[in-house]
C-alpha cells in the first residue's frame, strides 16, 4: 500500500529562486577571492553572472529529497558547478570545439588567453574539491570523503573526462548508437548523476531510495545532452548563449546526426518518462522539486 501523503503542487519559482540565490551568494564569496589577480578575475567570469546552475539544483533537490545535510549540500552545489564550469572553459578552447560565445558572453580563453583559461579550469577544479572538505562546517568527515569521491569519479576519466576524449576521437566517425549514449552518458551524464548521488549522500537513504535517485540521475542526464543535441539544431545562438550549429559544422556524432530530429526528440520523452518512473517507484516522501528539474531537462529552450 502507497502511505505517502498528497502533497501539494510545488511552486517551482519560489522553489528555484530561493536555492539560486542561495548558490549564487556562495559562488560569489568561494571563487576566485584569493587568487592572483589576472586568475581570479577569469574564475570569476567563468562561473558568475551565467548558467542555469541545474546541477546545483538537483544536488540540493536529492539532499531534501532524504533530508540531507544542508552545509554539506551547498558546498556539493556549489563544487559540482565549479566542475561543470571548468569543463566548459576548456570544452570551449581551440584545442576542444573552439567556441567564441558562452553564457552570452566571449569565452574564456578569448577574454583572456589560452594560458589564463587552461589555469582558470586547472583551479577551479582544485577549488572545487577544496569546498568539500572544510575544517569546521559542520560536515562530518565521512560525509566529505563520499561527496569527494562522488564528485572525482563523475569528473574523471570514466566520467566527464573520459567523455570528452571520446567526443574527441569520435568527430567525423560513424557511432552507432550505443557508442553514441556511452559517449553522452559519460561527458554530461555522469556530472548530473554525479549531482543527485552527492546530494543523496548528504543524507542517509536506503539502499532502494540511493538506487531509484541514481536511475533517475542517469536517465535525466543522459536526456539532457540529446536536448543539448536538439537545441543545437533547432535554436538560435542568441537563445542558447553559445554558437549555434556547431555540432554538424565540427562533424561531431550527435543524436541529431544519427537518429534525427524525430526520433532524438521522441527519446529524450523516453528518457524523461524513465526519470519520472524512477521516482514513482521509489518510497521518497517528496520527490516534486526533483520531477520539476526533470520536466525543466526535457522543456527547456537554452
Ligand atoms: C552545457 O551545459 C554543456 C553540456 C554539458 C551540454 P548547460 O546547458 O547546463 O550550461 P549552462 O551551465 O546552463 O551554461
Ligand atoms: C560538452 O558537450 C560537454 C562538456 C563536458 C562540457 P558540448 O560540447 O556539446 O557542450 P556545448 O554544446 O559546447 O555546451
Ligand atoms: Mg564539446
Ligand atoms: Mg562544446
Ligand atoms: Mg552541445
Amino acid at each position: 500500500m502507497d502511505t505517502r501523503v498528497t502533497l501539494q503542487p510545488l511552486d517551482l519559482r519560489a522553489w528555484m529562486d530561493e536555492r539560486l540565490a542561495r548558490v549564487e551568494r556562495a559562488l560569489e564569496s568561494w571563487v576566485g577571492v584569493d587568487a592572483p589577480v589576472d586568475l581570479g578575475e577569469a574564475m570569476r567570469y567563468a562561473v558568475l553572472d551565467g548558467g542555469k546552475r541545474l546541477r546545483p539544483l538537483l544536488v540540493l533537490a536529492a539532499s531534501e529529497a532524504v533530508g540531507g545535510n544542508a552545509r554539506a549540500a551547498l558546498r556539493g552545489a556549489c563544487a559540482v558547478e565549479l566542475i561543470h564550469a571548468y569543463s566548459l572553459v576548456h570544452d570551449d578552447m581551440p584545442c576542444m570545439d573552439n567556441d567564441v560565445l558562452r553564457r552570452g558572453k566571449p569565452t574564456v580563453h578569448v577574454k583572456f588567453g589560452e594560458a589564463g583559461a587552461l589555469l582558470a579550469g586547472d583551479a577551479l577544479q582544485a577549488l572545487a574539491f577544496e569546498l568539500l572538505v572544510p575544517a569546521d562546517d559542520g560536515v562530518p568527515e565521512a560525509m566529505q570523503a563520499r561527496l569527494c569521491r562522488l564528485l572525482a569519479h563523475a569528473a574523471g576519466s570514466a566520467g566527464m573526462a573520459g567523455g570528452q576524449a571520446i567526443d574527441l576521437a569520435s568527430v567525423g566517425v560513424k557511432l552507432d548508437e550505443e557508442q553514441l549514449r556511452q559517449m553522452h552518458r559519460c561527458k554530461t551524464g555522469a556530472l548530473l548523476q554525479g549531482s543527485v548521488l552527492m546530494g543523496a549522500a548528504c543524507g542517509e537513504p536506503n539502499a532502494a531510495e540511493r538506487a531509484a535517485l541514481s536511475d533517475y540521475g542517469a536517465a535525466l542526464g543522459l536526456a539532457f545532452q540529446v536536448v543539448d543535441d536538439i537545441l543545437d539544431v533547432t535554436a538560435d545562438s542568441a537563445t542558447l548563449g553559445k554558437t549555434a550549429g556547431k555540432d554538424a559544422e565540427q562533424d561531431k556524432p550527435t543524436y541529431v546526426s544519427i537518429l534525427g530530429l524525430e526520433r532524438s526528440r521522441a527519446y529524450a520523452q523516453e528518457l524523461h518518462r524513465q526519470a519520472l518512473a524512477a521516482l514513482d517507484a521509489s518510497a521518497l516522501a517528496d520527490t516534486r522539486a526533483l520531477r520539476a528539474l526533470a520536466d525543466m531537462v526535457i522543456h527547456r529552450a537554452s
